[in-house]
């Protein structure tokens, strides 16, 4: 099967975990890995399953991320759909915990806009945690990330 793989990244957490698909998806699968600002209309030529990455900001996608949602075709592929977002756990902020469990992270919302355009989830969203607002990621998120990939019937 041709996967793409696209991501968005400020800091280089996310584009950490989308570089770990490698490690995690059968070799049988052609993989094409793609920061969204480097994205082609011709990179989704023969491509079945859409990963899609997106760091949380305000709660949301980045603009580029959801410009693409927008701009593509949806409900022609597959999709599963991940973000990195801070871990509620570590927020110290009253305040910014609660908005944090009440407005959540970007995979969900992708994968809502996904199913509302008649696209096919292949598994719930997952979030990623990093440790401070600009990363690093968690001790053990990556190894998380591949652990959960291949829970996922592809
Ligand atoms: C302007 C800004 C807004 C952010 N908003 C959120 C947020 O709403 N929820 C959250 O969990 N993390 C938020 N974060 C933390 C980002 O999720 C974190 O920077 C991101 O996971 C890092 O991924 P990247 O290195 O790929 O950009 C925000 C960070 C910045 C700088």
């Amino acid at each position: 099967m041709k996967i793409l793989v696209v991501y968005d990244s400020y800091f280089g957490n996310t584009e950490r975990i989308a570089l770990a698909i490698r490690d995690s998806i059968s070799e049988e699968n052609q993989v094409i890995i793609k920061n969204i600002s480097d994205y082609e209309e011709k990179d989704l030529a023969g491509v079945e399953l859409i990963v899609i990455g997106s760091p949380t900001r305000a709660f949301r996608p980045t603009e580029a991320i959801s410009g693409f949602l927008k701009k593509i075709d949806v409900k022609k592929y597959k999709w599963i759909a991940f973000d990195t977002g801070i871990n509620p756990n570590l927020i110290k902020s009253r305040v910014l915990k609660i908005m944090v469990r009440l407005f959540g992270y970007a995979a969900p919302n992708m994968a809502g806009k996904i199913k509302k355009a008649g696209g096919k989830m292949l598994s719930e969203p997952e979030t990623f945690f990093v440790i401070g607002n600009e990363g690093p990621l968690g001790n053990g998120e990556i190894v998380r990330f591949q652990k959960w990939l291949k829970t996922v019937r592809i």
